[in-house]
């Protein structure tokens, strides 16, 4: 379906046609983006600010590279502290016009952007698929379908802001937190980067956004739909660089009055003690190590079915990824066996193939962290089930084969850290107290699972599961639920009127 809205390009169908055009940090550019017999548009880079494009400061780039060819597909300013300075001063002079906008008004500009970015879904699928990996099919559902779903969300919690209260005699109002600084990770770059603009933009507060510089293309073609949507100059800011440069400017920079980060907890440790020295607001959506527990009366071919494809989607490279499968024992050695032969059964390779499964992982240096959790998982002990090191897997690109370990120790490294990559542990455990646990002993808190025959006791064990959210027998993703994490995983919560909520500041009013 979303196959027939995508640009045509060559009959190869391979990312490869992508290769030394720029296409996406073009930013005039055609909409004939895909074809190989096109010459690669003029080279020309810029920033969003201020409603238009401008050229950065300094000279630096960043190579943008697709993990599946292994090619550099694009380039990217890097910015500077002054490129940021600019940013910031821009959303500045925006916010007062902004956040007196009536509700409805921002609700209408949101309902603009949203039509306008829809109408590039396949160009938004095809670009992931190529700077990220992701296989087409995959790329065209979740990171094209689920960011328009969440803004088509928020043009209807903008129009409808949390109501005033009375306590007392106190009138309760809320009012936009003011200049938002969105630092976005690579694994769902447009997604990550809509939970943040998106509500922060219905809540009357504006924004500059500084993308991962891994896979940066994609926030072009948001910011092509912002052009066209015609929100007023200055809303929301488009500035690529580094983590440590820009980033880092831009969660230290006074005039920004709230961060709101994606990404690990090491980066996101280091953003909370920037924003600290001026008591910058922080919400925080960090890593996990999600445990999937699998009761002995569960649907146990449903439970280890979906309990591996949610392990290894996006190539495990997912924050609330199932990374640990928690099996009764009764049930355990079933359970690895079913586990071992879903997993082997993953096609792994080119994301253009519509028969990929899994693509590779973002990076090289990704591809050798995961790797290294591997070797480290087996010498702690873990038995090998399927996939590993020696599993054969493209010779060009960051492929990981899709590995399940058994018998892991829940202390061990592969059960505590978060991987990111297409590695699941499977832990056996005795009865419903020593499941829980297992699945809390964790740093993280992000998500989790239940399955079991008997709703309820599923719900109950949900219920003492230390972390932000918990799927009961397969409970479907829900785009308005909050979403975020306890523990090391984060502070805040993103999604629905709960992620509106987070920009929002609370005053009394006595009368
Ligand atoms: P990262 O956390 O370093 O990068 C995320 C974002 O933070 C990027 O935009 C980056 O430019 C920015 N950043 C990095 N250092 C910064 C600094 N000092 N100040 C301000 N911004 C900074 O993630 P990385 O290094 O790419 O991935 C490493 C690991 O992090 C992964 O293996 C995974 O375990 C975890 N991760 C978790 C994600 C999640 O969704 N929870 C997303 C991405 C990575
Ligand atoms: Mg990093």
């Amino acid at each position: 379906m979303v196959r027939r809205e995508l640009p045509d390009y060559p009959s190869e169908t391979s990312s490869a046609s992508f290769t030394g055009a720029n296409p996406v940090s073009h930013p005039s550019r055609g909409a004939s983006m895909n074809s190989a017999a096109e010459p690669a548009p003029t080279y020309r880079t810029g920033f969003h600010i201020g409603g238009r494009w401008v050229s950065p400061l300094g000279t630096d780039e960043i190579s943008v590279e697709n993990p599946a060819t292994e090619q550099v597909i694009g380039r990217v300013p890097a910015g500077t502290a002054a490129d940021v300075d600019r940013a910031v001063a821009a959303a500045r002079a925006a916010f007062p016009g902004w956040a007196a906008l009536a509700p409805t008004e921002r609700a209408a500009h949101l309902e603009r952007l949203h039509r306008r970015l829809t109408a590039r879904a396949g160009e938004i699928a095809h670009t992931v698929a190529c700077e990220l990996g992701t296989p087409l099919k995959i790329a065209a559902r979740v990171q094209a379908g689920l960011p328009l779903t969440v803004l088509d969300s928020y043009v209807t919690l903008a129009a409808s802001p949390p109501e005033e209260e009375t306590v007392g005699n106190s009138l309760v109002v809320r009012e936009p937190v003011g200049v938002v600084g969105a630092i976005t990770p690579w694994n769902y770059p447009l997604h990550q980067v809509v939970a943040k603009v998106a509500p922060a933009l219905a809540a009357g507060c504006t924004v500059v956004l500084k993308p991962a510089e891994l896979t940066p293309l994609v926030a072009y073609l948001l910011f092509d739909a912002v052009d066209e949507a015609g929100l007023p100059p200055g809303v929301v800011n488009l500035v690529t660089g580094t983590g440590p440069v820009a980033g880092a400017a831009l969660a230290a920079h006074p005039g920004v009055d709230m961060v709101s980060f994606t990404g690990s907890t090491a980066t996101g440790t280091q953003i909370s003690r920037l924003a600290a020295d001026r008591i910058a607001r922080v919400s925080l959506e960090l890593g996990g190590k999600s445990a999937n527990i699998i009761f002995e009366d569960a649907d146990l071919a449903g439970a280890v079915k979906v309990g591996v494809g949610n392990a290894f989607l996006n190539s495990g490279q997912t924050c609330t990824a199932w990374t640990r499968m928690l099996v009764h024992r009764s049930r355990y050695d079933e359970a690895v066996d079913l586990a071992g032969k879903a997993a082997g059964g993953y096609r792994l390779g080119d994301p253009f193939d519509p028969a990929t499964r899994l693509g590779p992982l973002v990076s090289a240096g990704q591809r050798e962290r995961v790797r290294g959790y591997v070797e480290r998982g087996l010498a702690e002990g873990a038995r090998l089930v399927t996939g590993g090191l020696d599993a054969p897997v493209p010779d060009t690109g960051y492929f990981v084969a899709p590995t399940v370990l058994a018998d892991v120790d829940p202390d061990s490294t592969v059960a505590q850290e978060e991987i990111f990559g297409p590695v699941l542990a499977v832990i056996p455990f005795d009865d419903d107290d020593h499941a829980v646990a297992i699945a809390n002993n964790s740093k993280y808190g992000l998500a989790g699972a239940v399955w079991s025959g008997d709703q309820d006791r599923a719900v109950a064990v949900a219920r003492r599961l230390r972390t932000g959210a918990v799927d009961v027998n397969g409970g479907a993703f829900n785009p308005l639920a909050p979403f975020g994490g306890y523990k090391q995983s984060g502070v805040g919560r993103e999604l629905g009127a709960h992620g509106l909520a987070e920009f929002l500041e609370v005053k009394s009013i006595q009368r």
